[in-house]
């Protein structure tokens, strides 16, 4: 979609991080722009700090895992702008326990936003984007933990792996409608992600405090330091608009980390070599 002034953007997770940032692109490009968010006071002060930029801003709080939250945030985009042009399925949450901790709470939470949060923004807006005609583009936001999984046995990188595959598989089957799809997989970007925890609702139980002495906490803690490290998500913002103007299904803002993938795929062809002999 190479034209985004006067188009309409809605992006979930937009009350902080790449979210926030994304939003803040659009409107800059002169899109209209709905903030949709689980966390109100954030997303009432996220809506507030775009007022500046680009010639209109709205927000409505939805949660993703809910498809009839997103339901409504859809009406209510449609409601506010008229037709729908670009989706940023973006909301994303963390959480682990390692192997000694396999806590089904975790891997249901993060399932529901990260995976069928997706689902249900595809689910709520693809039909919408169809009829109007108008072309469109859907943004899903998995990770470098979708492409190589350095995280262990966790809920997040399952998730982000499934986000890509479906990413995958949508490209081809809407490029006919003229509908783009792309899928985001930064490294670590400066964010809110490692504080997942404040957006938890009360129906997945409550976050569990890790032993400190477990590998578990190690890895968070060192989560924690490289996302503090990470990449202004303002930088991602761009690629992404990038991404929407010239089609393009792949986003990736971390060329450093692209040995482990190399790695990953020679060990796929090496182990299909195998079965050829
Ligand atoms: N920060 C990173 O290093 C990094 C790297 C790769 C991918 N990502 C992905 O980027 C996306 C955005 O995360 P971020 O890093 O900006 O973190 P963030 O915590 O700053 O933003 C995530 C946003 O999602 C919202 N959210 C959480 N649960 C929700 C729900 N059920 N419904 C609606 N909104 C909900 C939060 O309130 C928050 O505003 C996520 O999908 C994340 O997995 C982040």
């Amino acid at each position: 979609m190479r034209e985004l002034a006067g188009k309409t953007a809605f992006v979930t997770g937009a009350a902080s991080g790449i979210g926030l940032a994304m939003g803040r692109a659009f409107a800059e490009a002169g899109m209209k722009v709905m903030l949709a968010d689980i966390e109100t006071e954030a997303l009432a002060a996220a809506v507030k700090s775009l007022h500046n930029f680009g010639p209109a801003v709205r927000s409505v709080i939805c949660d993703v895992a809910d498809p009839a939250s997103v339901e409504r945030a859809a009406k209510a985009s449609f409601d506010a702008f008229g037709n729908v042009h670009v989706v940023c399925n973006n909301a994303g949450v963390a959480a682990g326990g390692g192997i000694d901790n396999i806590s089904l709470d975790n891997w249901r939470w993060v399932v529901d936003v990260n995976l069928m949060g997706v689902v249900h923004g595809v689910r709520s807006f693809l039909p919408h984007i169809r009829a109007h005609g108008e072309g469109g583009h859907i943004v899903n936001t998995a990770s470098m933990a979708g492409m190589i999984n350095g995280m262990g046995f966790s809920p997040y990188s399952a998730t982000k792996f499934a986000v890509v595959s479906m990413s995958e598989g949508l490209a081809p089957q809407l490029k006919p409608l003229g509908i783009g799809v792309s899928v985001l997989c930064p490294g670590f970007v400066r964010t809110g992600i490692g504080e997942s925890g404040r957006n938890r609702p009360d129906r997945y139980g409550p976050t569990q405090a890790l032993d400190p002495n477990s590998p578990a906490a190690a890895m968070v803690a060192e989560i924690a330091r490289r996302l503090q490290a990470g990449l202004e998500p303002a930088v991602v913002a761009a690629k992404v608009l990038d991404a929407i103007r010239n089609d393009e299904l792949y986003v990736f803002t971390h060329p450093e980390m692209r040995e482990p993938i190399d790695e990953r795929f020679q060990a796929i062809q090496a182990a299909m070599d195998k079965a050829a002999r």
